[in-house]
């Protein structure tokens, strides 16, 4: 047997005297795989959070504008969900996924009749955005007995095998490495400003048209019957809050109907009061048959996801058994987090503060859009904003083309995080997705910020 002794290595030994942020930052350098990132870069030593505020160790306040990945909902140590998990750490930590917990029954039951008691039945917990699409694609695939998986080329559903190749951003690129995996199948969506639409209703109807008659066909082509699920993000969220055109979702779930094709709805980002309603897809007029939902479900003050379950579903694998197990699936701790934060959401009515919030929001980054020239469009629904920046307003020439090596983006993010405004955007869409109990004066104070740091990118970098 060997030990390891703290400290024996000399790999990470600071230089020289360091300050308590300085080792946290170091460490995390020099010992954690960061996601999605060479690795070695510097990092925000973070010491403590609280609402929409961080802090490093120099005292440097940071608002939240993202709600980390959006996912802290309910910003930052919000104290009842804090209450429960340690009520029910005190009492029951873990039990394995077959035996019946308090927190774990509770929550699906309240998660189902917010999804709708008379379409739903049950939940199936995972921990994570990516084991909820990668479970509800297992699902799909038992319950029709059918292979393909159709998802959307402007989309991130995870970085699991499955959730990856179901993904259409170049993420998944690094995951083809082997070999794509040939019953994922990709449809390009609507992103009404880059293709050259805006949200006039006869600009919309003819978007929603194009796109609608384009996937009726590759549906043809590909054989609906051996079609089991699309997988759709409600509102695409990593790629840019790409709100659709009016009419498109109804659209997509009517050709999944018509071909038993079932729809499975992400609602990892778009979840849980982030568009003003607790499910974004309650945004149109449709119903899913599985529904993934992960981060703002606890606030992301503890891992926990899943995926909810029709009533047909749920009762076809009463006769079958379920091909999907996790040793945390329902994790007490976990379900006790998102049984507090989910009733949280609902006593202080935050779908109704996002509603009205969405007014203030809505109209200044449209007042932004009008006022700089590297804004191209400006779209938000409820507290899920984003801005598409651009070179030329007239062309729509796009500040950072799809999957470019160079961007003037990260520059334009650091000088935010310079002047205490922290977020974090992907190609040219810069995201505002504060958490959902911002006040009126914290937003305004924040789209001061944003204004003063658009009227310096358009002199760097608009004609
Ligand atoms: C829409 C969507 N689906 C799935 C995921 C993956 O979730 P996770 O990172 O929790 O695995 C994300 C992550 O951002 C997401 O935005």
């Amino acid at each position: 047997m060997s030990t390891i002794t703290a400290g024996a290595s000399t790999a990470g030994a600071p230089t020289g005297r360091e300050s308590a942020g300085e080792r946290v930052e170091r460490l995390q350098r020099e010992y954690v795989m960061q996601p999605w990132a060479k690795q070695g870069v510097p990092s925000i030593a973070v010491q403590r959070a609280e609402g929409i505020y961080f802090w490093d160790y120099e005292g440097k306040r940071y608002a939240d504008m993202s709600s980390q990945m959006v996912c802290s909902n309910l910003g930052h140590q919000n104290q009842q969900v804090i209450e429960a998990i340690k009520a029910q750490a005190d009492e029951l930590c873990y039990i394995a996924p077959g035996f019946a917990a308090k927190p774990r029954g509770e929550l699906a039951r309240l998660l189902v009749g917010i999804a709708g008691a008379e379409h739903f039945q049950r939940v199936f917990f995972t921990l994570g955005g990516s084991d909820a699409n990668e479970n509800a694609i297992e699902i799909a695939r038992a319950y029709t007995g059918r292979p393909k998986i159709l998802s959307c080329y402007r989309s991130y559903h995870g970085s699991t095998l499955g959730s990856a190749f179901a993904s259409g951003d170049w993420r998944r690129f690094a995951y083809e490495i082997g070999g794509s995996a040939p019953s994922f199948i990709h449809f390009l969506n609507p992103s009404v400003y880059e293709d050259g639409y805006d949200r006039t209703p006869e600009s919309q109807a003819r978007c929603t048209k194009q796109y609608l008659s384009q996937l009726e066909r590759q549906i043809a082509y590909e054989g609906p019957e051996t079609i089991a699920a699309v997988l759709m993000e409600s509102i695409v969220g990593a790629n840019g809050v790409l709100v659709p055109p009016d009419g498109y979702m109804e659209g997509v779930a009517k050709l999944c109907h018509e071909h038993g094709i079932l729809l499975i709805c992400d609602e990892v980002m778009a979840g849980f009061a982030r568009t003003g309603k607790m499910f974004a897809w309650q945004n149109y007029d449709i119903v899913p048959d599985l529904i993934t939902f992960a981060k703002g479900v606890t606030g992301a003050m503890i891992p926990l996801a899943g995926v909810i379950v029709s009533t047909t579903i749920s009762r076809f694998f009463e006769s079958h058994p379920l091909p999907c197990g996790l040793t945390y699936s329902g994790h007490p701790l976990a379900c006790a987090a998102g049984l507090a934060a989910t009733q949280y959401y609902l006593d202080n009515d935050i779908c109704a503060h996002v509603t009205q919030l969405e007014g203030v929001l809505g109209p200044a980054l449209q007042y932004l859009a009008e006022r700089h020239a590297c804004v191209g469009e400006a779209r938000c629904i409820g507290l899920f904003a984003a801005l598409t920046l651009v070179r030329d307003k007239r062309t729509r020439e796009l500040l950072a083309p799809y999957h470019a090596a160079a961007s003037p983006m990260p520059a334009i993010f650091a000088r935010l995080r310079q002047r205490g405004f922290y977020t974090f955007g992907r190609e040219s869409n810069l995201n505002i997705c504060p958490p959902l109990i911002i006040t009126e004066h914290q937003l305004n104070e924040q789209l001061d910020t944003l204004d003063e740091v658009l009227s310096w990118a358009d002199r760097q970098y608009c004609a």
